[in-house]
């Protein structure tokens, strides 16, 4: 029998990595590779890639990883390292109190959009159990439809949304949420082909100027569909076909609720103007920006 040939005796194979030890080296790693946060999302990796949940990871620190984990981390550090968003990689995304499903193609919810969402849930206080009709424009993953019927327990939603794998995953998220009995997903081309009247309008369409696109972090640029970000040449391509169908659209007493890029409300209230439309608040994100615009039919002279 020759010895020292072969497989190695499992006694000389090194250690598994603690769960602690494999954070810090996905850390390094995606550091190296110009990620922010590093720490943070090395954690939700190794969060992810071992089925456990936060407080799970902070009771047991120093368990080793099994050779399954160790593998399905390795994967998805380097996926990380090539810049593809943990979201993504998960396949998941908390958003407002919710968890919901992040699809291929379709983009990825953003927690500035969670903005949107408060303001409007102000704007209709005293309102909610009544039987609102919200309008979704530009659903993507029904995030803002999925957050609004979350928190109107007596409302409904009309999601509209051009790309067919953004309807697919706004019927998924609300199907997860348990919101299918008070939605439905259109396909079509923002408002042209709807009646009114809604309560409640909301939309986060594109609004990347299209110069910009190519400047933006590889997070975004390879991985969210251009026809979520693209809003033409001035960025303010979708707002100039939404706003005309709006005084069609809107019940009495209606709000309607749009995202707008850091740059960009006082044009985009300016174009609301122009439809007859006065704005009823400009609302900041969490870094102090305007980044929501609230507006309401105007009064008609008498
Ligand atoms: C910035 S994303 C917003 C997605 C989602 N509402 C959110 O806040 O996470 C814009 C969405 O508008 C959709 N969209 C773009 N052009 C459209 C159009 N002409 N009609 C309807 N939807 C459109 C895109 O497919 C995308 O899902």
């Amino acid at each position: 029998m020759k010895l020292g040939v072969g497989k190695k005796p499992a006694a000389d194979s090194p250690p598994a990595p603690t769960r602690i030890e494999a954070i810090g080296s996905v850390a390094d790693r995606l550091e190296a590779a110009g990620v922010e946060h590093p720490e943070d999302e090395a954690r939700a990796l190794l969060r992810g890639a071992a089925g456990l949940t936060r407080l799970e990871l902070a009771l047991a620190p120093r368990a080793p990883l099994s050779e399954d984990e160790s593998r399905i981390l390795s994967d998805y550090a380097a996926r990380r390292a090539a810049r593809e968003p943990v979201s993504r990689i998960l396949g998941e995304r908390g958003f407002w109190t919710l968890d919901l499903t992040v699809a291929p193609g379709v983009l990825d919810p953003r927690p500035d959009t969670e903005t949107l969402v408060e303001t409007a849930l102000s704007l209709v206080a005293g309102k909610h159990d009544s039987p609102l009709a919200i309008l979704d424009l530009g659903s993507g993953s029904g995030a803002i439809a999925c957050a609004l019927l979350s928190e109107l327990p007596a409302a409904w939603a009309l999601a509209v949304d051009l790309s067919p794998e953004a309807c697919a995953a706004t019927a998924a998220n609300l199907g997860r949420c348990g919101f299918s009995d008070r939605a439905y997903v259109v396909r079509g081309r923002w408002a042209e082909a709807l009646q009114g009247g809604f309560d409640l309008i909301v939309a986060n369409p594109p609004y990347v100027r299209s110069d910009d696109i190519a400047g933006l972090d590889p997070e975004v640029r390879l991985h969210d569909p251009a026809l979520a970000l693209d809003g033409g040449a001035d960025g303010l391509d979708c707002y100039r076909e939404i706003f005309g169908d709006l005084p069609r659209l809107l019940a009495e007493d209606a709000v309607v609720l749009v995202e707008v890029g850091f740059d960009q409300a006082a044009s985009v209230a300016a174009l609301l103007a122009v439809h007859g439309l006065q704005i009823e608040r400009v609302a900041r994100d969490a870094g102090g920006r305007e980044r929501i615009v609230a507006a309401r039919l105007a009064p008609s002279p008498t």
